[in-house]
């Protein structure tokens, strides 16, 4: 398994361009199950999930090719099977997003449980009790969700909480039911609003999509259409996170500022200069940051997918910085990691005290999940000496040429072999 092979203690400066989303080109690729017309979408991101997916979408039967430069075309025309086998779900829990469209377009779908990850038990009752309300029997049979209808039908249905892909599945689902569908305490992920475009696209009734009530009046049949995939803030922001933390200068192109409220509040409480253009933000941070506190809330709050990144530019800042993670039980691993840094970080329960240090101290240590890794990488920036970051195939689930992109910044990084265990 490769590993990155990381020198700290380079200053980042430079421009790099934003990705496409993942968490938006996964819907949106499970949302072309809905119509047997063609799709072709744009800035689609070439990475290890989204390869995944077309292997997933192609075990259907359904034509998914990229094109290259980002673009993906996809024709479910020819679906023959709507199963989605656990050999390949257990690799990508986001495969569970094809569950709500297989079943509106084709009355049945068998999807493998996902299953747990690293960070949290990821259950997925609200897509199941979701689509029961819609008229579907749903049932698990051998570890696989088997879900059953004839034709949907409208339903109003309250999410106890806030679950994007939850959200994204019955949206999906509601296109083509019967009738209207309001989704209360809906996600209001930018992820979301994208696949609600694209939807509409494809001629949905979709409205309130980015609130926490979404409405869908169902169709018969859905078109294709183009779409091109909205940038990747997460990603964004963990750029703009290398930038701070090796007080370095870093402007990322290509990306959405409106997106990134609650990260910019925090990297200026930080005491970084941020600046905001129609399609850009910079980050300019001339000294040690001060820590901050992170409290992580479903979207517009600050977001889950950025805290662990936090938690390696507190580990280096000066001062105390708590991090209280509200959405999964177990996204701390980083933290134990960072330990091995000589970050000085105490874990009580959802609660992350990290007590920022003058520097921390290249070594070995092995990424858990993909915002773990990278946080690790942040860290492996800023440590004096060489650290190796090991299984970093996590990375590269939602990472796009990451090294290459962290190269072109100044950094001294190389993905070399690693363990084989
Ligand atoms: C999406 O995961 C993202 N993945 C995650 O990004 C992100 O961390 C998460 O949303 C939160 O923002 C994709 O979009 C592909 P949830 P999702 O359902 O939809 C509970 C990354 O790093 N819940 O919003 O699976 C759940 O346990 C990944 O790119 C239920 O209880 O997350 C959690 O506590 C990691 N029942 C909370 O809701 C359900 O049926 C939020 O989970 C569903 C969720």
């Amino acid at each position: 398994m490769d590993k990155f092979q990381i020198s700290g203690g380079r200053r980042l400066e430079g421009e790099v361009r934003a990705s496409g989303a993942k968490n938006a080109a996964l819907p949106i690729l499970a949302a072309g199950l809905l119509t047997d017309r063609p799709l072709c979408l744009r800035n689609v991101p070439e990475l290890h999930d989204i390869r995944t997916m077309l292997k997933l979408l192609g075990r259907m039967g359904v034509s998914a090719t990229e094109a290259g430069g980002g673009e993906v075309r996809m024709d479910a025309g020819a679906l023959t099977e709507a199963v989605a086998p656990y050999e390949l779900v257990k690799t990508m829990r986001a495969s569970i997003l094809v569950l709500g469209p297989l079943l509106a377009r084709h009355g049945e779908a068998r999807v493998s449980l996902p299953g747990g990850c690293a960070i949290g038990a990821r259950p997925v009752n609200l897509h199941m009790s979701g689509l029961e309300a819609m008229g579907a029997s749903v049932s698990i049979e051998g570890g696989y969700i088997h879900a059953t209808a004839g034709r949907l039908r409208g339903a109003r249905i309250v999410q106890d909480t806030v679950t994007v892909t939850g959200t994204e599945n019955l949206m999906m689902a509601a296109t083509l039911a019967k009738g209207r569908t309001v989704i209360e305490n809906a996600a209001r992920e930018p992820e979301v609003v994208d696949l609600a475009a694209c939807l509409a696209a494809m001629g949905a009734k979709v409205s309130g999509a980015g609130t926490d009530t979404i409405i869908v009046e169902g169709r018969e049949r859905l078109d294709g259409c183009e779409h091109r995939v909205l940038p990747d803030r997460i990603e964004t922001g963990t750029f703009l996170v290398a930038g701070a933390i090796t007080r370095g200068r870093v402007r990322v192109t290509g990306a959405e500022p409106a997106h990134l409220d609650a990260v910019i509040a925090k990297l200026r409480e930080a005491g970084a200069r941020v600046a905001v253009g129609p399609d850009w933000i910079e980050v300019d941070m001339p000294r040690r940051p001060d820590a901050v506190d992170i409290r992580t809330a479903p979207h517009p709050g600050f977001p889950t997918d950025m805290q662990a990144q936090f938690a390696a530019l507190n580990a280096v800042a000066d001062g105390v910085g708590t991090i209280v993670e509200t959405i999964f039980e177990n996204r701390f691993m980083h933290m134990l990691e960072l330990r091995r840094l000589g970050a000085d970080v105490r874990i009580e329960g959802h609660t992350a005290v990290v007590h920022g240090v003058p520097r921390l101290s290249g070594a070995p240590v092995m990424a858990t999940d993909l915002r773990a890794s990278a946080s690790l990488v942040l860290a492996g920036l800023v440590a004096e000496g060489t650290t190796d970051v090991q299984r970093i195939y996590h990375i590269d689930r939602g990472y796009e040429h990451i090294e290459a992109k962290l190269l072109g910044l100044g950094a001294d990084i190389r993905r070399a072999p690693g363990p084989a265990t």
